[in-house]
């Protein structure tokens, strides 16, 4: 017995903030951007809106595609760096919002790689018995926690949801995730991550004015670490499964940049033309890139039914992962 996806959904807000925006509010150009990052424009929730009100959005799409009303989920999990509050967790306020019954529900904090994680634990609940209908979302409102004065992180992040519900596969059918490798190393904390608001730095009115509650990256450290580890990433679940890379039909890597992607693309030797690409209409949506990517990739026909998909995503931690899929 594997564990298929049954269906996908997503959500991303109405507002386009696009390069040419941006270069209003900071000195950059929709040229640099786009040649440094390949991101044309991002998606930005409007005031009013919150984390839980996406991932419930591309919650019930997902339950919709994947014909189950939510009422039959077993669990519910919200990979997010971004919720609605510090406690209770996203999941809960979700279960609330698309009318699910009293099933688990609880956050996971992994950052980019969020949803990698997420897959992995609905899969182990789904193999051991545990559970059965297990939707997992990808959520992030990164345009409140970047700094709009910072060109170095502003122009990379945007907001969306995406999300999948995982089941049992019936005897005989061979789709399903063949495998899931997760991996992190804390000693990366110093190049991603957001000081303030924890038990190190509580909120005052000194880590307000000092922006600690806002995202800082040493941009290069992590383009070098993300270009090693998910090339090492994609590699290993291709090993552990007695694939090569000529049987990846489909490439689902973290949408951070695309010359992350295309360094990726050139050291584990699949063609660029293989790996989905979204990065120019959302930019970098953390834990929701992946599950995005995938739902748009099967809404448009791109990734049929029985296709074997590779997935890897890096992020703060640094936490990264990959998972092989046949769809
Ligand atoms: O999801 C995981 C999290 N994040 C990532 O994966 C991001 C990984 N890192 C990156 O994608 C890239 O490192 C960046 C896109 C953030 C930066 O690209 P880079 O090629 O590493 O640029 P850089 O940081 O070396 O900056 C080059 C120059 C600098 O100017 P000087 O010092 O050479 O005069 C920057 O100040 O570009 C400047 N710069 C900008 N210029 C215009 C930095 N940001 C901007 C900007 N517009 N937005």
């Amino acid at each position: 017995m594997r564990t298929r996806i049954a269906g996908t959904g997503k959500a991303v807000p109405d507002k386009v903030l696009t390069n040419d925006d941006l270069s209003k509010m900071v000195a950059t150009s929709d040229a640099w951007i786009r040649e440094r990052t390949g991101i044309g424009e991002r998606r930005i929730l409007e005031e009013g809106k919150s984390t839980s009100d996406l991932a419930a959005e591309a919650g019930r799409k997902a339950c919709q595609s994947a014909e189950i009303d939510p009422k039959e989920l077993d669990c519910i999990i919200v990979a997010t760096i971004s919720p609605d509050m510090p406690m209770p967790a996203v999941a809960v306020t979700v279960q609330q919002k698309i009318g699910a019954g009293t099933c688990a529900a609880f956050d996971l904090s992994a950052a980019c790689a969020g949803f990698i994680y997420g897959m992995s634990i609905a899969d182990s609940f789904i193999k051991n018995g545990q559970f059965k209908k297990v939707l997992v979302i990808g959520v992030e409102i990164l345009s409140r926690v970047v700094d709009w004065t910072d060109r170095n992180t502003c122009v990379l992040f945007g907001d969306g949801a995406g999300a999948a519900v995982f089941v049992p596969t019936a005897a005989g059918d061979q789709r399903g995730i063949l495998s899931t490798h997760l991996f992190a190393d804390g000693a990366g904390m110093k190049y991603l991550n957001i000081p303030g608001g924890g038990s190190i730095e509580p909120p005052s009115v000194k880590s307000v004015e000092a922006g600690r509650h806002f995202v800082k990256m040493e941009g290069k450290q992590v383009f070098t670490n993300a270009v090693k580890n998910l090339s090492s990433a994609a590699k290993v679940a291709l090993e552990a499964n007695g694939k090569t890379t000529a049987d990846v039909d489909w490439f689902v890597a973290h949408q951070a940049n695309l010359r992350i992607i295309e360094a990726v693309a050139e050291r584990v030797q699949i063609p660029l033309a293989k790996f989905y690409l979204n990065i120019h209409k959302y930019g970098n949506t953390s834990s929701a890139s992946i599950p995005i990517a995938l739902d748009e990739a099967l809404r448009e026909g791109k990734i049929k039914p029985g296709e074997l998909v590779l997935m890897a995503a890096l992020g703060a931690g640094l936490s990264w992962g990959s998972a092989l899929v046949t769809i």
